[in-house]
């Protein structure tokens, strides 16, 4: 029985990765049907008076299972972002982001293996903003429940012991933010009680940015609140070559949907150029969300060593590689792969 899984190709770059990843995903004898919606952000508005129409949403409940294209959001004014609507809608409060050094790739680092796990529903994304007009005063506020803490928490430690992670920090600011990001941390270290065999520290997110930085190998997990995860997330894509290669997944208790971190790059965007990798490696982890892990391993192995060869790299990495290019490459030495 082929998966059935509901397909958002986005916008901006969004089209061009996602049909690279449906060719690569396909190539590697997973059988799939796809539930593809175009109609979703601005292109969905006219039409449905909604960025997000119910029926986008009804096909994700029904599949359980989503890949997703990047979609902008209009900044400072316009309608509310989609990927945060998405996430709250369907309560994927899980943003897991695997962040690891790849062979051949140009990087300021050879060894980064980390995880970060941010909390994908509330915080300052929460959506509640006043603004009095006669005062000029704007008010955004960074709800934060103990709820919402306790399971992404608890999903990190989780997740960790799965995949032999030996080490969880917790990134905050509760020496400011006594109350909320207080909250946060007690929580961490409660909860970090469960896992003897997970070692736990915390650090102020400051400090922890310039760790990053400086000596990224010494974190294994990290788990933060909603925008420092959104934050650290692109800048430890910048550790291992960039937004082009860091994959994403959105988990709930019922959904899951998979996305690269990066956006709609609108800079580069129906040019052929944009490195499809972070999306395949999104498509890599559904894959492994479906339990199909041979395949998973096989994917990730054909994109190693093609890596590792140097010779088919798109333009964010040095090279004159195009999208489709790269796409074809991939696929077909994985097909040649499977039909060994
Ligand atoms: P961006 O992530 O789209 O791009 C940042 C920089 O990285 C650009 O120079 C871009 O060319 C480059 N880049 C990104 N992905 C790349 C890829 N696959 N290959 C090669 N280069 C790549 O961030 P930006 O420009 O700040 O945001 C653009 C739009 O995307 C905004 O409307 C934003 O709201 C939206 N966005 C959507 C997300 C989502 O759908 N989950 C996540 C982040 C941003
Ligand atoms: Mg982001």
């Amino acid at each position: 029985m082929p998966y059935t899984i509901t397909l958002l190709p986005g916008d901006g770059i969004g089209p061009e990765v996602t049909e690279a990843t449906v060719q690569v995903l396909e190539a590697t004898g997973v059988a799939f049907t796809w539930e593809r919606f175009e109609d979703i952000g601005a292109a969905a508005i006219s039409e449905y008076g909604t960025p997000l129409p119910d029926h986008v949403l009804d096909s994700i409940r029904r599949n359980r299972v989503a890949l997703k294209g990047p979609i902008t959001t209009p900044i400072g004014t316009g309608f509310k972002s989609v990927n945060v609507s998405l996430r709250q809608r369907l309560d994927l409060y899980a943003n897991v982001r695997p962040c690891s050094s790849l062979p051949g790739i140009p990087s300021p680092f050879r060894d980064v293996d980390l995880v970060i796990f941010r909390e994908n529903t509330e915080d300052l994304y929460s959506g509640i903003e006043t603004y009095d007009e006669r005062l000029e005063i704007a008010d955004s506020v960074a709800r934060i429940t103990r709820r919402s803490s306790e399971r992404i928490i608890r999903f990190a430690f989780e997740w960790a012991r799965r995949q032999g992670l030996k080490k969880m920090t917790l990134a905050h600011k509760a020496n400011i933010l006594k109350v909320s990001h207080g909250m946060f941390l007690r929580i961490g270290q409660e909860i970090a009680g469960d896992y003897p065999d997970i070692e736990f520290n915390d650090r102020i997110i400051d400090n922890l940015c310039m760790q990053l930085v400086i000596r990224p190998t010494q974190f294994e997990g990290i788990v933060t609140t909603n925008l420092f995860g959104d934050i650290i997330s692109d800048l430890a894509a910048g550790l291992v070559g960039g937004l082009g290669v860091v994959a994403g997944a959105n988990i709930g208790d019922d959904c899951a949907v998979f996305e690269a971190v990066h956006g709609s790059a609108p800079d580069i965007a129906g040019q052929n150029r944009a490195n499809p990798t972070a999306l395949i490696r999104s498509g890599e982890m559904m894959l492994r969300h479906l339990g199909e892990t041979e395949a998973a391993d096989a994917l990730k192995q054909v994109l190693y060593d093609t890596f590792a060869e140097g010779k088919y790299l798109t333009a964010d990495l040095g090279g004159d590689c195009s999208t489709s290019e790269f796409a074809d490459v991939i696929a077909e030495r994985l097909q040649a792969r499977v039909a060994v």
